[in-house]
């Protein structure tokens, strides 16, 4: 199958409508998507990214009325979600319509909803007529993308089109939040952080801090997030050097606040908004030029810090 790139929204929604896939720019990583009622495109979300059937994806949307047509009931806390962030990088988790198919929710009743912030994704779904069924347009396991290159890199010949937008602003995926219940939980951390959440809701819940073993999001179980190279979380430069010095490798990266000078590849990055920006792109390029080590400065979990470590830490534990 040829892959076409284009910058053309009726073109690309185009191959929207006669049922195939197609990778669309959001803010915080690419999208593979599909018509979220069309069940066989649907289904070839996971042949193609070779997505495990009980992963549920996130549905993509440009208005309110769209929500309406997914989730059963819009509660309290989804609605206070909408007015505050949406459109923006946070995802709310609802009971689902009975007309959603099970391979959209992976079988669950409840179904991810999101309004991405960026202008050629909102044309693009208004263009495409549905909601979008979209997870990361990478192939499972590997990092998010970040840019439209890397969905090529990652799904050339394996769908037919990829919308050309920008490079992501945000770098990891949204904050996933379940609105089900009286107090809203975090599933899965993103750029919209707990503080955040708390100038509107007066409590808020972590779930995969709370509760043991088990998971909600089904996602978070997975391997995910990984380059090839093994990587390790350090506090600073000294604590790498001293690694270094004793195992005498030097096919190594640093992604941190400072230079390293004897690394193959250093990335500095100013805040922790910065790092999120370019830590899966950094990734990428490192495995591109088979990096063995990838050493990764550890950041303070608060604010976007949260997410950035949850992903840091995923990536390390492959
Ligand atoms: O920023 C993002 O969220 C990106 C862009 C493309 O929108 N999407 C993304 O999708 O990261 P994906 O499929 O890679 O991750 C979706 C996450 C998974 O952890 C999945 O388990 C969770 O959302 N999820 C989806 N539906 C759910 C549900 N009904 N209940 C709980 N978790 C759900
Ligand atoms: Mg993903």
């Amino acid at each position: 199958m040829k892959t076409i790139v284009t910058s053309s929204v009726k073109t690309a929604s185009a191959f929207i409508r006669s049922g195939e896939l197609v990778g669309m720019p959001t803010e915080t990583v690419y999208g593979l998507g599909a018509n979220v009622f069309d069940e066989d495109a649907v289904k070839k979300i996971f042949e193609v990214k070779n997505r495990p059937a009980d992963n549920p994806l996130i549905v993509h949307v440009s208005s309110y009325e769209q929500i309406e047509q997914l989730a059963d009931r819009i509660t309290p806390n989804a609605e206070k979600i909408i007015k505050n962030f949406f459109p923006g990088p946070i995802t709310i988790v609802l009971q689902k319509n009975e007309v959603i198919s099970n391979f959209v929710t992976a079988g669950l009743d409840t179904i991810a909803i999101r309004m991405p912030n960026l202008e050629i994704t909102a044309k693009f779904i208004d263009a495409c007529g549905v909601p979008i069924a979209a997870p990361s347009a990478n192939i499972s396991g590997l990092p998010s993308p970040t840019s439209w290159q890397h969905v090529y890199n990652d799904l050339n010949g394996k769908i037919p089109c990829i919308l050309k937008g920008p490079k992501c602003k945000v770098g990891i995926e949204s904050t996933v939040v379940d609105c089900t219940s009286s107090v809203p939980t975090i599933l899965r951390p993103g750029s919209i952080s707990i503080d955040d959440l708390r100038t509107i809701f007066s409590r808020v819940k972590i779930f995969p801090k709370l509760q043991n073993g088990e998971v909600k999001s089904p996602g978070t179980k997975y391997k995910h997030y990984s380059p090839k190279a093994k990587v390790t979380l350090v506090e600073s430069k000294k604590e790498l050097i001293k690694i270094i010095s004793k195992s005498g490798k030097k096919n190594f990266a640093f992604i941190g606040f400072e230079k390293v000078f004897s690394a193959r590849k250093s990335k500095i990055v100013k805040s922790s908004n910065d790092y999120a920006h370019k830590l899966f792109s950094f990734f990428r390029s490192c495995d591109e030029i088979e990096i063995e080590r990838i050493f990764c400065q550890k950041v303070e979990e608060e604010g976007i810090g949260l997410a950035l470590m949850n992903r840091l830490q995923k990536a390390s534990h492959s």
